[in-house]
């Protein structure tokens, strides 16, 4: 049964995912770790350190992605792809909590920058969601397509003997395409490659200062 979600309730709502994203460990699962059952090998201290930066980045990631859906949530009409656009932001949700138990399990944090890079995201979306269903979508998939590249760099990257990051990198790359798919199906433009460049040099920054911050 469905009902009319009222304006109270749906700020309630939007406040309690706000705070789930940003709240360390406030975040659950809807899926399974994909790293149960995956052991690491050894790791020196440094190695450790940094896999941690690295999945740091990738949990600043998932926080914007939270904050983009929701930002085009709020302004996006998206008659015919609100269901799927949910169950995407549903699955960010799962890689949000995986890179936090990860940090967590490599005795590392969350980036203290994360409210700063919501803000900027959620500002993002829902300007995107403004200038219409096909630049919103668009703007999905090359966001999408963008932190597919940073993934595969990633696993790249992490020590041989982070066998559970790499597990759960390699679950979110599935997704990750999948939305990215998903996106220029449902209509998403293509974006040029100027705009890609800029996009590109933004997350530059993100990265660099959240590998340590
Ligand atoms: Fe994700
Ligand atoms: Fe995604």
């Amino acid at each position: 049964m469905s009902r009319q979600l009222s304006r109270t309730d749906y700020l309630i709502h939007q406040f309690d995912t706000i705070l789930r994203t940003l709240v360390p460990h406030a975040a659950t699962a809807s899926r399974a770790n994909p790293a149960a059952g995956t052991q690491d090998k050894a790791m020196s201290d440094a190695e450790r350190r940094h896999a941690a930066g690295l999945m740091r980045i990738n949990h600043t990631g998932e926080v914007c992605a939270q904050a983009l859906y929701q930002g085009q949530g709020l302004t996006a009409k998206l008659h015919e792809t609100r269901d799927q656009m949910e169950q995407a932001a549903a699955e960010e949700i799962d890689h949000l909590a995986w890179c936090d138990e990860r940090l967590r399990e490599l005795d590392s944090r969350t980036s203290y920058l994360n409210p700063a890079f919501y803000a900027a995201s959620f500002g993002m979306g829902a300007l995107a969601g403004k200038l219409g269903d096909n630049i919103s979508l668009g703007f999905v998939a090359a966001t999408e397509e963008q932190v597919g590249r940073h993934l595969d760099d990633h696993m790249h990257k992490l020590p041989m003997g982070d066998r559970r990051s790499r597990a759960v990198l390699e679950q979110m790359r599935t997704d990750e395409a999948h939305h990215e798919r998903w996106a220029l199906e449902a209509g998403g433009a293509r974006f040029p490659a100027p705009l890609k460049l800029g996009m590109r040099l933004m997350s530059k920054v993100m990265t660099k200062s959240v590998y340590t911050l």
